[in-house]
């Protein structure tokens, strides 16, 4: 079995709790062997809030059975541990770009939370530092590895389907509340259209490929956000971070986008996402192609994919959807952790599905560092859903459509709504 490297998380808040526990779920998966894959042991722990560090250093003790240490810096961990391998970034998004690259230039592997970056150019530097240091840069980007979403793509893959013409990608909710942190928004530190829609658009890349052009408005309805009320999936994760949250924050970015899409291969989409919605919720995500249409089941909910083709009322059966995949099988470590290499559908508790999907993230960084194989999610994905989130509000700027390549390239024309956050980031004068 290969020697564990050793890994520091900078960033001891609700997904730097999330991060620890699949720590501890990939370590146990590698006790029994598992290929190339190194497990991480985890060295250490960075968060400038002495309480937050200090409530994950007590957690992971008790969970993995030693303590890491801790540090208000990374500087100076980086320091302390010169035989550490990888550094997983977890903080909010505004720093993500600045501790990456002081991780890289200190010769260290790096996976960061998604979004990668605020805006591209943060990617951009990003991805030289990783080429320049020969380091592995990785993103965390966790929906694609679900079981469920690796059989959506072998079906559009498999033509189930046949060709893929559109796809239609709707949600709307929020009525009022805080989405999960104050700093989601804050455009200086992100905004709900980046944060939830780099997921939407990453799944969107999984399954039918790049976007090439954007068309949005984007509106902020919703102003004053309260505090969530009551426990949801992830609420016990954010020990730290909840405590001191204020029970107000007012918005200062647009937290509405409705954006028309067109796809490198020919596809359309229409894409709504809002967090000022009150009332009845809505959600539906749909493929369309030119013999039926697929729904992907929501990533983490155990729901399999529905398929429907042209002349059926009713969806195709587990047994179907298997039989159009005969070679579907996911990979050993995600079998594994989940029962079954075809699942068409799985049933566990929110926090266990969470820490297996977080195992896997890992094991594709730890995979990357052990073997030199690129990672899943690296820079290039990792941007791609930052440039479409973000040439969503240039689009919307600009009131015409924006190519997602120049975006990616940041040539000025398209990056006006990015540069107010270049400038305050340093990145551009
Ligand atoms: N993949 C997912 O499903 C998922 C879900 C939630 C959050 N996220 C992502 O994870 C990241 C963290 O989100 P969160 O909800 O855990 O936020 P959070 O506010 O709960 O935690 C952020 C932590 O980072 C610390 N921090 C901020 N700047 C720092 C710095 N310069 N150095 C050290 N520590 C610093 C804060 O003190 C805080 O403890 C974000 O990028 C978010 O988008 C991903």
């Amino acid at each position: 079995m290969t020697d564990a490297l050793d890994l520091a998380i900078v960033g001891c808040g609700g997904m730097g709790t999330r991060h620890m526990y699949g720590v501890k779920e990939l370590a146990g998966l590698v006790e029994g062997g598992l290929g190339d894959v190194p497990a991480f042991r985890l060295a250490a722990l960075c968060d400038r809030d002495a309480r937050h560090r200090g409530i994950l250093a007590d957690l992971a003790e008790r969970e993995m059975g030693h303590r890491p240490q801790t540090y208000e810096s990374l500087e100076v961990l980086l320091d302390a541990h010169p035989d550490l391998a990888a550094v997983d970034v977890t903080t909010d998004t505004r720093p993500h770009h600045t501790l990456a690259l002081q991780a890289l230039q200190a010769g260290k592997h790096v996976q960061v939370e998604k979004p990668m970056a605020l805006t591209v150019t943060a990617c951009n530097r990003m991805m030289d530092a990783a080429a320049a240091a020969r380091r592995v840069l990785a993103v965390a980007e966790n929906y694609r590895r679900d079981p469920l979403i690796r059989l959506v793509r072998a079906l559009l893959e498999a033509g189930a389907i046949g060709e893929p013409w559109m796809a239609v990608d709707a949600s709307i909710g929020g009525a009022g509340r805080m989405i999960i942190t104050p700093w989601r928004h804050k455009k200086a530190y992100g905004n709900s259209v980046l944060d939830v829609g780099v997921h939407n658009v990453d799944l969107l890349l999984y399954e039918v490929g790049p976007i090439d052009q954007v068309f949005a408005q984007v509106a902020l309805f919703d102003r004053i956000r309260h505090r969530a009320e009551g426990a949801s999936n992830i609420s016990a994760f954010y020990a730290a971070t909840a405590a001191s949250a204020p029970d107000v924050v007012e918005a200062d970015v647009e937290d509405t986008a409705f954006a028309t899409l067109r796809f490198a291969r020919g596809m359309l989409g229409q894409w709504t996402l809002s967090a000022s919605g009150h009332g009845q919720g809505f959600g539906k995500k749909a493929i369309y192609g030119s013999r039926g249409s697929l729904e992907p089941g929501a990533p983490r909910s155990g729901n399999g994919p529905r398929l429907y083709l042209d002349g059926r009322r009713e969806p195709a059966s587990d047994d179907e959807l298997l039989a159009l995949v005969p070679d579907f099988a996911v990979d050993e470590g995600t079998a594994r952790l989940f029962g079954g290499e075809r699942l068409t559908r799985y049933s566990f508790d929110y926090p266990a599905i969470d820490r297996k999907i977080t195992a896997t993230v890992l094991m594709d960084f730890a995979r990357a560092i052990a073997t030199g194989r690129p990672p899943e999610v690296g820079g290039v994905e990792g941007r791609h859903a930052v440039a479409v989130c973000n040439g969503l509000f240039e689009a919307s700027r600009l009131n015409r459509p924006v190519s997602i390549a120049a975006v990616e390239r940041a040539e000025p024309e398209v990056s006006q709504w990015q540069r107010e956050l270049d400038v305050e980031l340093g990145l551009v004068a």
